[in-house]
């Protein structure tokens, strides 16, 4: 879309406001993260580090933000892991990182990462909705701009987040601020206008113009969704971030930009824990 971590398109796509089920979206953006992996990683790798722990485009660390709380000694699943950068980093504070992706590509770039740095994040190539692990495998889940905002059955997701977490685990997770669904992704000063409804929750999908299938999906929740979501499945909220652009930071990324990013937010982090009363 939408939020600039879509791929980019080799091929010429249609776009259009349409409501997609889980199994299409998945069978769109898996294979689509597949075409765009190499990519992400040569222009964003460096950014994020190979075992570094970045929450978005404004550089926000887990070192700073300290979210998840201390890793040390805990079971920690990164959903959405893409090249495991910020499970390596849990890695090197003491904590057991693991990985899940959609994405055999990024899955590869992972253990690329794993090679390279020495600090290997077991991974395993499944979806947000189906977690291949048993139950209260866990003691912190988190995404960074991971698998949340590409699923269509979201409540199955957070179920299975709070199925493989211990009681009083730790959830956190960073999504495209929501209130930008509003704006055209643009860095410029045309991303300044909004263009759209905040409550429109229509997915964004991109359409094959010679297939006519389905090519990428990206689905929008408003805050009070988000928050309404945690809480129906055992949730209680502590945090919600929304970090603001550092002032030098002149990276853009996608739709993130300075520009932008001194008017509106542009990331949205919660964090929350598991309390099942
Ligand atoms: C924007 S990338 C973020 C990856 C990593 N956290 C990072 O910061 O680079 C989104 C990742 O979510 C993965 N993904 C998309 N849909 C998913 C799903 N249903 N289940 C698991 N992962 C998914 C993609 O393959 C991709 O690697």
């Amino acid at each position: 879309m939408g939020d600039g971590t879509s791929p980019p398109y080799d091929r010429p796509v249609d776009v259009e406001r349409r409501s997609v089920d889980e199994a299409s979206s998945r069978r769109a953006n898996g294979p689509d993260w597949d075409r765009y992996a190499d990519e992400y990683q040569a222009t964003h790798g460096p950014f994020l580090g190979d075992a570094g722990f970045v929450w978005g485009p404004e550089g926000l660390t887990e070192e700073s933000a300290g979210i998840l709380g201390d890793v040390r000694g805990r079971s920690v699943l990164e959903v959405g892991s893409g090249a495991g950068q910020c499970s390596r980093w849990v890695r090197t504070q003491g904590g057991h990182g693991f990985g899940v992706d959609l994405s055999h590509r990024q899955l590869q770039h992972s253990r690329r990462l794993d090679e390279q740095t020495g600090v290997a994040v077991p991974s395993v190539r499944a979806t947000a909705t189906a977690l291949p692990f048993a139950d209260d495998s866990f003691d912190v889940v988190f995404s960074s701009f991971g698998a949340l905002q590409f699923v269509a059955d979201l409540d199955d997701a957070v179920a299975e987040t709070a199925r493989v977490l211990r009681p009083g685990g730790r959830y956190a997770f960073s999504i495209t601020h929501p209130t930008r669904w509003m704006f055209p992704d643009d860095p410029g000063e045309a991303g300044l206008t909004a263009s759209q409804s905040y409550w429109d929750r229509t997915p964004y999908v991109e359409v094959d113009r010679a297939t006519g299938e389905v090519a990428y999906v990206e689905h929008h929740r408003t805050l009070g969704d988000w928050v309404a979501l945690l809480a129906r499945h055992g949730f209680r909220l502590t945090d919600l971030l929304e970090p603001e652009w550092p002032e030098g930071h002149d990276r853009v990324w996608g739709g993130w930009s300075g520009l932008r990013g001194r008017w509106t937010p542009g990331t949205a982090l919660f964090g929350a824990d598991w309390d099942p009363r």
